[in-house]
Protein backbone atom coordinates (compact mmCIF):
# COMPACT_ATOMS: atom_id res chain seq x y z
CA UNK A 1 0.00 0.00 0.00
CA UNK A 2 2.39 2.54 -0.87
CA UNK A 3 2.95 4.46 -4.20
CA UNK A 4 6.63 5.03 -5.62
CA UNK A 5 8.06 7.53 -7.33
CA UNK A 6 11.79 8.23 -8.59
CA UNK A 7 13.64 9.10 -5.20
CA UNK A 8 15.18 12.20 -7.19
CA UNK A 9 11.50 13.06 -7.82
CA UNK A 10 10.34 17.12 -6.87
CA UNK A 11 6.95 15.18 -5.84
CA UNK A 12 9.22 14.06 -2.72
CA UNK A 13 10.88 17.36 -2.30
CA UNK A 14 9.67 18.68 0.77
CA UNK A 15 8.84 22.02 -0.67
CA UNK A 16 6.22 20.22 -2.62
CA UNK A 17 2.64 21.12 -1.97
CA UNK A 18 0.35 18.00 -0.90
CA UNK A 19 -3.23 18.80 0.23
CA UNK A 20 -6.46 17.25 -0.43
CA UNK A 21 -9.74 19.05 -1.31
CA UNK A 22 -13.25 19.73 -1.07
CA UNK A 23 -16.02 22.24 -1.95
CA UNK A 24 -18.69 24.24 0.21
CA UNK A 25 -21.97 22.42 -1.17
CA UNK A 26 -20.18 18.90 -2.22
CA UNK A 27 -19.72 18.15 2.25
CA UNK A 28 -21.35 20.94 4.01
CA UNK A 29 -25.05 20.81 4.75
CA UNK A 30 -26.74 22.85 7.55
CA UNK A 31 -28.27 24.06 4.00
CA UNK A 32 -31.15 25.64 6.59
CA UNK A 33 -28.12 28.49 7.86
CA UNK A 34 -27.42 29.96 4.75
CA UNK A 35 -29.09 31.47 1.92
CA UNK A 36 -30.68 29.16 -0.94
CA UNK A 37 -27.72 28.37 -3.96
CA UNK A 38 -28.92 27.14 -7.75
CA UNK A 39 -28.17 23.43 -6.83
CA UNK A 40 -30.57 23.67 -3.63
CA UNK A 41 -33.00 24.72 -6.27
CA UNK A 42 -31.44 21.89 -8.76
CA UNK A 43 -31.51 19.43 -6.51
CA UNK A 44 -35.61 20.12 -5.34
CA UNK A 45 -36.20 19.35 -9.59
CA UNK A 46 -37.35 16.17 -10.23
CA UNK A 47 -34.99 14.18 -12.23
CA UNK A 48 -32.33 16.51 -12.21
CA UNK A 49 -30.15 14.90 -9.56
CA UNK A 50 -29.76 10.91 -9.63
CA UNK A 51 -30.78 9.56 -6.71
CA UNK A 52 -32.71 12.35 -5.82
CA UNK A 53 -30.86 13.86 -3.09
CA UNK A 54 -29.79 17.29 -1.98
CA UNK A 55 -27.20 18.81 -0.01
CA UNK A 56 -29.02 19.39 3.15
CA UNK A 57 -27.25 17.39 5.30
CA UNK A 58 -24.06 16.20 2.80
CA UNK A 59 -21.44 15.26 5.33
CA UNK A 60 -22.38 17.42 8.29
CA UNK A 61 -18.97 19.14 7.49
CA UNK A 62 -20.84 22.38 9.04
CA UNK A 63 -21.14 20.58 12.36
CA UNK A 64 -18.41 18.27 11.73
CA UNK A 65 -15.80 20.40 11.15
CA UNK A 66 -13.16 20.19 13.95
CA UNK A 67 -13.39 16.19 13.70
CA UNK A 68 -12.59 17.01 9.90
CA UNK A 69 -9.41 19.24 10.82
CA UNK A 70 -8.53 16.49 12.67
CA UNK A 71 -9.06 14.03 9.82
CA UNK A 72 -7.18 15.99 7.53
CA UNK A 73 -4.46 16.81 9.82
CA UNK A 74 -3.97 12.91 10.61
CA UNK A 75 -2.73 12.40 7.23
CA UNK A 76 0.01 14.41 7.36
CA UNK A 77 -1.22 16.71 4.07
CA UNK A 78 0.55 20.33 4.00
CA UNK A 79 -2.38 21.55 2.20
CA UNK A 80 -6.68 21.65 2.12
CA UNK A 81 -8.69 23.17 -0.74
CA UNK A 82 -11.87 24.15 0.28
CA UNK A 83 -14.16 26.37 -1.34
CA UNK A 84 -16.37 29.38 0.84
CA UNK A 85 -20.04 29.16 0.06
CA UNK A 86 -21.16 32.64 -1.57
CA UNK A 87 -24.67 32.43 -0.14
CA UNK A 88 -23.39 31.36 3.36
CA UNK A 89 -21.03 34.73 4.00
CA UNK A 90 -23.40 37.15 2.28
CA UNK A 91 -26.97 38.19 3.21
CA UNK A 92 -29.55 39.13 0.12
CA UNK A 93 -28.32 43.04 0.33
CA UNK A 94 -25.02 42.38 -0.01
CA UNK A 95 -23.68 42.41 3.48
CA UNK A 96 -21.51 40.08 5.17
CA UNK A 97 -23.57 37.25 7.21
CA UNK A 98 -21.49 37.04 10.19
CA UNK A 99 -22.59 33.54 11.34
CA UNK A 100 -20.84 32.57 8.16
CA UNK A 101 -17.88 33.91 7.96
CA UNK A 102 -17.46 33.25 12.20
CA UNK A 103 -17.71 29.19 10.79
CA UNK A 104 -14.80 29.70 7.81
CA UNK A 105 -12.86 31.74 10.23
CA UNK A 106 -12.90 28.89 12.78
CA UNK A 107 -12.17 26.43 10.12
CA UNK A 108 -9.05 28.12 8.81
CA UNK A 109 -7.72 29.35 12.21
CA UNK A 110 -7.68 25.40 13.26
CA UNK A 111 -6.07 24.67 10.09
CA UNK A 112 -3.22 27.54 10.18
CA UNK A 113 -2.71 26.20 13.65
CA UNK A 114 -1.91 22.64 12.61
CA UNK A 115 0.43 23.84 10.14
CA UNK A 116 -2.33 23.43 7.12
CA UNK A 117 -1.87 25.57 4.46
CA UNK A 118 -5.73 26.70 3.43
CA UNK A 119 -6.00 26.73 -0.61
CA UNK A 120 -9.75 28.60 -0.80
CA UNK A 121 -11.80 29.22 -3.55
CA UNK A 122 -14.57 32.03 -3.76
CA UNK A 123 -16.88 30.22 -6.13
CA UNK A 124 -17.14 26.11 -6.57
CA UNK A 125 -20.93 26.56 -8.13
CA UNK A 126 -23.01 27.56 -5.50
CA UNK A 127 -24.49 30.78 -7.08
CA UNK A 128 -26.81 32.37 -4.37
CA UNK A 129 -30.50 31.52 -6.14
CA UNK A 130 -31.44 35.36 -5.81
CA UNK A 131 -28.93 36.29 -8.26
CA UNK A 132 -29.93 33.29 -10.77
CA UNK A 133 -33.14 34.73 -10.61
CA UNK A 134 -32.09 37.97 -11.53
CA UNK A 135 -29.98 36.32 -14.65
CA UNK A 136 -27.42 34.70 -12.65
CA UNK A 137 -24.36 34.36 -15.30
CA UNK A 138 -26.45 35.29 -17.95
CA UNK A 139 -26.23 38.68 -16.26
CA UNK A 140 -23.06 41.00 -16.71
CA UNK A 141 -24.09 42.46 -13.34
CA UNK A 142 -23.37 39.02 -11.45
CA UNK A 143 -19.61 39.62 -12.69
CA UNK A 144 -19.64 42.92 -10.47
CA UNK A 145 -21.31 41.68 -7.59
CA UNK A 146 -18.79 38.65 -8.01
CA UNK A 147 -15.98 41.31 -6.85
CA UNK A 148 -18.09 42.76 -4.52
CA UNK A 149 -18.00 39.40 -2.32
CA UNK A 150 -14.59 38.75 -3.31
CA UNK A 151 -13.86 42.46 -1.67
CA UNK A 152 -15.82 42.01 1.07
CA UNK A 153 -15.03 38.26 2.21
CA UNK A 154 -11.08 38.44 1.57
CA UNK A 155 -11.39 41.43 3.89
CA UNK A 156 -13.23 39.62 6.78
CA UNK A 157 -10.29 36.62 6.02
CA UNK A 158 -7.61 38.98 7.03
CA UNK A 159 -4.29 37.05 6.64
CA UNK A 160 -5.78 33.54 7.16
CA UNK A 161 -5.61 32.28 3.48
CA UNK A 162 -2.67 31.02 1.71
CA UNK A 163 -4.05 30.86 -1.40
CA UNK A 164 -7.32 31.95 -3.26
CA UNK A 165 -8.81 30.44 -6.14
CA UNK A 166 -11.70 33.22 -7.96
CA UNK A 167 -13.19 30.44 -9.47
CA UNK A 168 -13.11 26.33 -9.98
CA UNK A 169 -13.73 25.30 -13.28
CA UNK A 170 -15.93 27.94 -15.12
CA UNK A 171 -16.59 25.59 -18.07
CA UNK A 172 -18.37 23.47 -15.72
CA UNK A 173 -20.31 26.30 -14.30
CA UNK A 174 -21.00 27.79 -17.52
CA UNK A 175 -20.91 24.83 -20.09
CA UNK A 176 -22.65 22.24 -18.09
CA UNK A 177 -25.37 24.66 -16.18
CA UNK A 178 -26.01 27.00 -18.90
CA UNK A 179 -24.95 25.19 -22.40
CA UNK A 180 -26.46 21.53 -21.81
CA UNK A 181 -28.21 21.89 -18.33
CA UNK A 182 -27.23 18.95 -16.94
CA UNK A 183 -25.78 20.71 -13.80
CA UNK A 184 -27.45 24.09 -12.13
CA UNK A 185 -29.31 26.14 -13.39
CA UNK A 186 -30.14 23.95 -15.66
CA UNK A 187 -30.80 25.53 -18.72
CA UNK A 188 -29.73 24.56 -22.01
CA UNK A 189 -28.67 27.04 -25.23
CA UNK A 190 -25.29 27.76 -26.78
CA UNK A 191 -25.40 30.91 -26.18
CA UNK A 192 -26.27 31.26 -22.79
CA UNK A 193 -22.98 29.14 -22.37
CA UNK A 194 -20.96 31.10 -24.42
CA UNK A 195 -22.30 34.70 -22.70
CA UNK A 196 -22.10 32.87 -18.84
CA UNK A 197 -18.49 31.73 -19.54
CA UNK A 198 -17.55 35.63 -20.74
CA UNK A 199 -19.51 36.68 -17.45
CA UNK A 200 -17.36 34.40 -15.56
CA UNK A 201 -13.86 35.08 -17.02
CA UNK A 202 -14.81 38.90 -16.46
CA UNK A 203 -15.64 38.09 -12.79
CA UNK A 204 -12.52 36.60 -12.16
CA UNK A 205 -10.66 39.25 -13.51
CA UNK A 206 -12.48 41.37 -12.03
CA UNK A 207 -11.49 40.12 -8.73
CA UNK A 208 -8.12 39.35 -9.02
CA UNK A 209 -6.86 43.12 -8.43
CA UNK A 210 -8.84 43.12 -5.32
CA UNK A 211 -7.18 39.52 -4.22
CA UNK A 212 -4.12 41.06 -5.22
CA UNK A 213 -5.29 44.77 -3.17
CA UNK A 214 -6.47 42.64 0.07
CA UNK A 215 -4.55 39.79 -0.24
CA UNK A 216 -0.95 40.31 -1.59
CA UNK A 217 0.94 37.34 0.18
CA UNK A 218 -1.54 35.06 -0.90
CA UNK A 219 -1.15 32.97 -4.19
CA UNK A 220 -4.27 33.99 -5.97
CA UNK A 221 -4.97 32.66 -9.30
CA UNK A 222 -7.75 30.42 -11.10
CA UNK A 223 -8.72 26.62 -11.31
CA UNK A 224 -9.60 25.43 -14.56
CA UNK A 225 -10.59 21.99 -15.81
CA UNK A 226 -9.44 20.17 -18.80
CA UNK A 227 -10.13 17.15 -20.88
CA UNK A 228 -7.59 16.81 -23.74
CA UNK A 229 -9.33 15.54 -27.10
CA UNK A 230 -7.55 12.94 -28.95
CA UNK A 231 -8.20 12.18 -32.49
CA UNK A 232 -9.32 8.77 -32.90
CA UNK A 233 -7.43 8.17 -36.48
CA UNK A 234 -4.67 9.61 -37.66
CA UNK A 235 -6.57 10.80 -40.77
CA UNK A 236 -6.92 14.69 -41.12
CA UNK A 237 -10.38 15.06 -40.79
CA UNK A 238 -10.43 13.34 -36.84
CA UNK A 239 -7.24 15.49 -36.21
CA UNK A 240 -9.52 18.55 -37.23
CA UNK A 241 -12.37 17.48 -35.09
CA UNK A 242 -10.33 16.87 -32.05
CA UNK A 243 -8.75 20.15 -32.46
CA UNK A 244 -11.77 22.08 -32.77
CA UNK A 245 -13.29 20.19 -29.83
CA UNK A 246 -10.18 21.01 -27.55
CA UNK A 247 -10.54 24.75 -28.57
CA UNK A 248 -14.05 24.53 -27.80
CA UNK A 249 -13.69 22.68 -24.37
CA UNK A 250 -10.47 23.30 -22.99
CA UNK A 251 -9.14 26.44 -24.87
CA UNK A 252 -12.00 28.74 -24.93
CA UNK A 253 -11.65 29.32 -20.70
CA UNK A 254 -7.86 29.50 -20.80
CA UNK A 255 -6.91 31.59 -23.62
CA UNK A 256 -8.76 34.70 -22.86
CA UNK A 257 -6.42 34.98 -19.93
CA UNK A 258 -3.52 34.28 -21.14
CA UNK A 259 -3.82 35.95 -24.91
CA UNK A 260 -6.51 38.11 -24.71
CA UNK A 261 -8.84 36.40 -27.11
CA UNK A 262 -11.02 33.05 -27.34
CA UNK A 263 -9.57 30.45 -30.06
CA UNK A 264 -9.61 31.58 -33.93
CA UNK A 265 -13.30 28.83 -33.90
CA UNK A 266 -15.26 31.38 -31.81
CA UNK A 267 -15.60 32.89 -35.57
CA UNK A 268 -17.53 29.79 -36.51
CA UNK A 269 -20.21 30.46 -33.88
CA UNK A 270 -23.08 32.03 -35.61
CA UNK A 271 -23.88 35.77 -34.33
CA UNK A 272 -26.75 34.72 -32.25
CA UNK A 273 -24.49 32.32 -30.32
CA UNK A 274 -22.08 34.84 -29.65
CA UNK A 275 -21.83 36.32 -26.15
CA UNK A 276 -21.91 40.27 -25.95
CA UNK A 277 -17.91 41.47 -24.87
CA UNK A 278 -17.75 44.68 -24.41
CA UNK A 279 -14.57 47.19 -25.02
CA UNK A 280 -11.50 45.82 -22.46
CA UNK A 281 -13.03 42.82 -21.21
CA UNK A 282 -9.93 41.01 -22.31
CA UNK A 283 -8.04 43.74 -20.51
CA UNK A 284 -9.54 43.01 -17.62
CA UNK A 285 -9.51 39.19 -18.07
CA UNK A 286 -5.78 38.83 -18.74
CA UNK A 287 -5.06 39.69 -14.97
CA UNK A 288 -1.74 38.44 -14.07
CA UNK A 289 -1.87 35.36 -11.69
CA UNK A 290 0.40 34.04 -9.26
CA UNK A 291 -0.74 30.19 -9.97
CA UNK A 292 -2.83 28.59 -12.06
CA UNK A 293 -4.93 25.54 -10.73
CA UNK A 294 -5.27 22.46 -13.50
CA UNK A 295 -7.76 19.53 -12.21
CA UNK A 296 -7.64 16.50 -14.77
CA UNK A 297 -9.71 13.44 -14.55
CA UNK A 298 -9.55 12.34 -17.80
CA UNK A 299 -9.43 12.76 -22.02
CA UNK A 300 -12.27 12.46 -24.80
CA UNK A 301 -11.59 10.50 -27.79
CA UNK A 302 -13.55 12.25 -31.00
CA UNK A 303 -13.64 11.56 -34.68
CA UNK A 304 -15.23 13.67 -37.71
CA UNK A 305 -18.61 13.83 -37.95
CA UNK A 306 -21.12 14.69 -41.00
CA UNK A 307 -23.21 17.86 -40.06
CA UNK A 308 -21.29 19.02 -37.11
CA UNK A 309 -17.71 20.15 -35.84
CA UNK A 310 -16.79 16.61 -34.32
CA UNK A 311 -18.31 13.60 -32.66
CA UNK A 312 -17.27 11.98 -29.16
CA UNK A 313 -15.63 8.23 -29.48
CA UNK A 314 -16.86 5.93 -26.36
CA UNK A 315 -13.55 3.80 -25.86
CA UNK A 316 -15.81 0.74 -25.12
CA UNK A 317 -13.04 -1.04 -24.18
CA UNK A 318 -11.09 1.06 -22.30
CA UNK A 319 -10.61 1.01 -18.28
CA UNK A 320 -13.06 3.20 -17.04
CA UNK A 321 -13.73 4.57 -13.45
CA UNK A 322 -16.67 4.37 -11.73
CA UNK A 323 -17.81 7.80 -13.46
CA UNK A 324 -17.28 5.98 -16.97
CA UNK A 325 -14.53 8.13 -17.55
CA UNK A 326 -11.79 6.52 -19.21
CA UNK A 327 -8.10 6.25 -17.37
CA UNK A 328 -6.05 7.41 -19.87
CA UNK A 329 -2.50 9.35 -17.19
CA UNK A 330 -0.33 10.10 -20.57
CA UNK A 331 -3.03 12.62 -20.99
CA UNK A 332 -1.96 14.12 -17.98
CA UNK A 333 1.50 14.21 -18.99
CA UNK A 334 0.89 15.80 -22.81
CA UNK A 335 -1.82 18.53 -21.31
CA UNK A 336 0.47 19.75 -18.59
CA UNK A 337 3.50 19.72 -21.05
CA UNK A 338 1.02 21.24 -24.11
CA UNK A 339 -0.59 24.41 -21.87
CA UNK A 340 3.30 25.14 -20.93
CA UNK A 341 4.40 25.52 -24.28
CA UNK A 342 1.09 26.89 -25.63
CA UNK A 343 0.95 29.85 -22.56
CA UNK A 344 3.55 31.83 -20.36
CA UNK A 345 2.19 30.37 -17.31
CA UNK A 346 2.22 31.16 -13.50
CA UNK A 347 3.45 27.97 -10.85
CA UNK A 348 0.72 25.26 -11.71
CA UNK A 349 -0.55 23.58 -8.66
CA UNK A 350 -2.78 20.46 -9.74
CA UNK A 351 -5.39 21.34 -8.11
CA UNK A 352 -7.69 17.76 -8.11
CA UNK A 353 -6.93 14.36 -9.48
CA UNK A 354 -8.64 11.59 -8.05
CA UNK A 355 -11.21 8.86 -9.21
CA UNK A 356 -14.57 7.26 -8.45
CA UNK A 357 -14.79 3.81 -7.57
CA UNK A 358 -17.22 1.57 -6.47
CA UNK A 359 -16.21 0.87 -2.83
CA UNK A 360 -16.96 -1.03 -0.14
CA UNK A 361 -16.52 -1.25 3.48
CA UNK A 362 -15.46 -4.15 4.93
CA UNK A 363 -14.56 -5.01 8.69
CA UNK A 364 -13.69 -1.09 8.68
CA UNK A 365 -11.44 -1.67 6.10
CA UNK A 366 -11.71 -0.13 2.06
CA UNK A 367 -9.36 -1.67 -0.07
CA UNK A 368 -9.48 0.40 -3.01
CA UNK A 369 -7.04 -0.69 -5.09
CA UNK A 370 -8.42 0.66 -8.46
CA UNK A 371 -8.18 3.97 -7.05
CA UNK A 372 -4.31 3.43 -5.08
CA UNK A 373 -3.25 2.42 -9.41
CA UNK A 374 -5.38 5.13 -10.93
CA UNK A 375 -3.01 7.60 -8.30
CA UNK A 376 0.35 5.97 -8.65
CA UNK A 377 -0.08 6.45 -12.49
CA UNK A 378 -1.49 10.32 -11.93
CA UNK A 379 1.17 10.89 -9.55
CA UNK A 380 3.84 9.22 -12.41
CA UNK A 381 1.76 11.93 -14.91
CA UNK A 382 2.71 14.30 -13.15
CA UNK A 383 6.46 13.38 -11.82
CA UNK A 384 6.95 12.92 -15.98
CA UNK A 385 5.70 16.06 -16.52
CA UNK A 386 7.85 18.03 -14.65
CA UNK A 387 10.99 16.36 -15.95
CA UNK A 388 9.56 17.96 -19.29
CA UNK A 389 10.28 21.28 -17.93
CA UNK A 390 6.50 22.36 -16.64
CA UNK A 391 6.71 24.22 -13.70
CA UNK A 392 4.47 22.29 -10.98
CA UNK A 393 4.06 22.87 -7.24
CA UNK A 394 1.60 21.14 -5.98
CA UNK A 395 -0.87 18.23 -6.06
CA UNK A 396 -4.61 17.82 -4.42
CA UNK A 397 -6.33 14.55 -4.34
CA UNK A 398 -10.20 15.15 -5.13
CA UNK A 399 -11.68 14.17 -2.66
CA UNK A 400 -10.60 14.57 1.40
CA UNK A 401 -13.37 12.58 1.32
CA UNK A 402 -16.57 10.85 -0.61
CA UNK A 403 -19.24 13.52 -0.78
CA UNK A 404 -22.23 14.78 -3.08
CA UNK A 405 -21.28 14.41 -6.61
CA UNK A 406 -23.43 17.17 -8.35
CA UNK A 407 -25.66 15.24 -10.71
CA UNK A 408 -24.70 11.71 -9.57
CA UNK A 409 -25.97 12.96 -5.56
CA UNK A 410 -23.99 10.15 -2.92
CA UNK A 411 -23.90 7.39 -5.95
CA UNK A 412 -20.66 8.05 -7.03
CA UNK A 413 -17.34 8.11 -4.31
CA UNK A 414 -14.31 9.85 -5.35
CA UNK A 415 -12.92 9.90 -1.45
CA UNK A 416 -9.75 9.25 -0.03
CA UNK A 417 -11.83 8.85 2.95
CA UNK A 418 -14.80 6.86 3.12
CA UNK A 419 -18.21 8.30 4.83
CA UNK A 420 -20.89 6.27 5.93
CA UNK A 421 -24.02 8.19 5.30
CA UNK A 422 -26.08 6.83 7.65
CA UNK A 423 -23.55 7.65 10.38
CA UNK A 424 -21.39 10.30 9.33
CA UNK A 425 -18.46 7.56 10.24
CA UNK A 426 -15.33 8.71 8.37
CA UNK A 427 -12.79 5.66 7.08
CA UNK A 428 -9.45 6.53 5.54
CA UNK A 429 -9.38 3.93 2.66
CA UNK A 430 -6.45 2.20 1.93
CA UNK A 431 -5.80 4.91 -0.94
CA UNK A 432 -5.80 7.41 1.90
CA UNK A 433 -3.55 5.48 3.90
CA UNK A 434 -0.88 5.07 0.31
CA UNK A 435 -1.27 9.27 0.34
CA UNK A 436 -0.35 9.92 3.83
CA UNK A 437 2.91 7.09 3.75
CA UNK A 438 3.77 8.85 0.52
CA UNK A 439 3.61 11.87 2.09
CA UNK A 440 5.55 11.26 5.30
CA UNK A 441 8.21 9.94 3.34
CA UNK A 442 9.38 12.74 2.61
C1 LIG B 1 -14.62 18.62 -10.53
C2 LIG B 1 -15.27 19.45 -9.48
O1 LIG B 1 -14.52 20.58 -9.16
C3 LIG B 1 -15.67 18.67 -8.25
O2 LIG B 1 -16.62 19.45 -7.58
C4 LIG B 1 -16.18 17.31 -8.64
O3 LIG B 1 -16.68 16.62 -7.54
C5 LIG B 1 -15.04 16.55 -9.27
N1 LIG B 1 -14.55 17.25 -10.42
C6 LIG B 1 -15.40 15.13 -9.69
O4 LIG B 1 -16.35 15.16 -10.69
Amino acid sequence: MKYSLPSTSKLLDKAFTFGVATASFQIEGASESRLPCIWDTFCATAGKVRDGSNGDVACNHYNLWQQDVELISSLGVDAYRLSISWPRVMHKDGSLNPQGVNFYIGLLDALNAKGIKPFVTLYHWDLPQHLEDNGGWLNRETAYLFRDYADKITQALGDRVYSYATFNEPFCSSYLGYEVGIHAPGLAKKSYGRQAAHHILLAHGLAMPVLQKNSPHSLNGIVLNFTPAYPLTDSEADNTAAKLADEYFNQWYIKPLFDGAYPDSFALLSDEDKPVIHDGDFDIMQAPLDFLGVNFYTRTVYQAAAGKPFAEVDMLDAPKTDMGWEIYPQAFTDLLVSLHEKYALPPVYITENGAAMPDKLLNGVVNDQDRIGYYQMHLTAVHNAIEQGVNIDGYFAWSLMDNFEWAEGYLKRFGIVYVDYATQQRTIKNSGIAFKTLIGSR
